[in-house]
């Protein structure tokens, strides 16, 4: 079927109206409320052996599929605490880790089909190949196409049911995969009992919320973001300051900005800004800064201070409206307020809009931007 527009001036502005829905369509497939305590809310349809004796876990992927393993890696620790590796996969395919029995290896790929990918997944799985059983592939797929060649080649797969993407840039994809990750390590934490039932509840109830929290979040954004976009129009570099779950988050909102506006721009975990970036600092370059009251936010605000203290104009994503984090931003793109845990599924949103703004401002083709392709599959 065709995919039309329906009355958006871009694919990519479409599919970023339509990351609610995505959000809804994984929690109806995946989360249920049990009522049986030994039972796990979540359903992936995974194989039992997956999980079994499960020691660690080694993620591959490119691009924005590797900020979302980012994202995962920190779930997988905090909440089911178990140690997790996130490899680029062009990177992996050459320099392998040691083999480790137990080792669950995923590869995350939008598309199942980036060359760099499948070839690491697929050198992973032919070296432990006449090993004993506790050094057997324990593969996983999370992509948003199960019939791709990355379907063909693992026994199990998380399907991220975001429907077809058509702008390069990845945007409700990107959020299909965090849901993909939300699912899996709470799915673990319940069966290893990591966490209490009760938080396992919690926190699904507030994946619950998420939907409403993005439509609200892009109806107070709109404007706002347009207006900001119109200021950095001319704008030659951009910093993006996250720390803990927020970080990955800081390198999507950069890497969005150089996909299609062609703005040089870096995501810098916010504690690391001292250790370099802050050289770069001055009134002509603005600093995105995303603040999450939680464990980490006074961190955040000192980082932010400093920068500000270097001219730099500060743009805040920050659920605060008012106080301190109202006075220090220069600007502010406000998310709905929500658990820290969660923030990365909204935060992430104002950066796709304020990166598609400034690229349409600047006329660019957002949906096709120059030198890249929508899946990789050359090396
Ligand atoms: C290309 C696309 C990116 C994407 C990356 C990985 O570079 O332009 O948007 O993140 O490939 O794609 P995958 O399909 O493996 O997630």
């Amino acid at each position: 079927t065709m995919v039309e527009k329906q009355g958006f001036k871009h694919f990519m502005l479409k599919e970023i109206y339509e990351q609610p829905g995505v959000v809804r369509a994984n929690l109806e497939a995946y989360f249920h409320n049990s009522t049986d305590a030994s039972v796990s809310p979540i359903n992936l349809g995974l194989s039992e052996s997956l999980y079994a004796d499960l020691e660690q876990i080694h993620i591959v992927a490119c691009g924005t599929s590797w900020h979302a393993a980012l994202v995962g890696k920190h779930l997988l620790e905090q909440l089911a605490e178990i140690p997790t590796q996130v490899h680029y996969a062009s990177e992996y395919r050459y320099a392998p880790s040691p083999l480790t029995p137990n080792t669950l290896i995923i590869g995350v790929t939008q598309s199942g089909e980036t060359a760099d990918t499948l070839a690491a997944l697929a050198m992973e799985k032919e070296r432990r190949q006449g090993q004993e059983a506790k050094y057997q592939a324990r593969l996983l797929g999370i992509t948003n196409r199960p019939e791709s060649s990355l379907g063909h080649m693992v026994p199990n797969i998380i399907s991220t049911l975001a429907g077809i993407e058509i702008g390069v840039a990845a945007t409700k994809t990107f959020i299909a995969q965090l849901m993909a990750f939300y699912a899996l390590a709470l799915d673990l934490a319940a069966r290893r009992q990591t966490i209490p039932k009760e938080t396992v509840e919690q926190i699904i109830n507030g994946l619950r919320q998420i939907p409403q929290e993005i439509e609200e979040t892009l109806a107070s954004q709109e404007r706002l973001t347009e207006h900001l976009a119109h200021e950095f129009a001319d704008t030659q570099d951009f910093i993006f300051l996250g720390r803990g779950i927020n970080f990955p988050i800081a390198l999507e909102g950069a890497l969005k900005l150089k996909e299609i506006s062609y703005i040089h721009a870096e995501g810098y975990p916010a504690g690391e800004m001292k250790h370099g970036p802050i050289a770069l600092l001055d009134a002509k370059v603005p600093v995105v800064a995303i603040a999450v009251p939680g464990n980490v936010y006074e961190k955040v605000i000192s980082n932010a201070q400093e920068a500000k203290a270097r001219d730099s104009r500060l743009i805040g994503v920050t659920p605060v409206k008012d106080g301190e984090a109202a006075e220090i931003f220069n600007d502010l793109l406000p998310v709905s307020s929500v658990d820290e845990l969660l923030s990365p599924i909204l935060t992430v949103v104002p950066l796709q809009l304020l990166a598609y703004h400034i690229a349409a401002r600047r006329g660019l083709d957002v949906d096709q931007p120059r030198n890249l392709a929508k899946s990789v599959t050359v090396e």
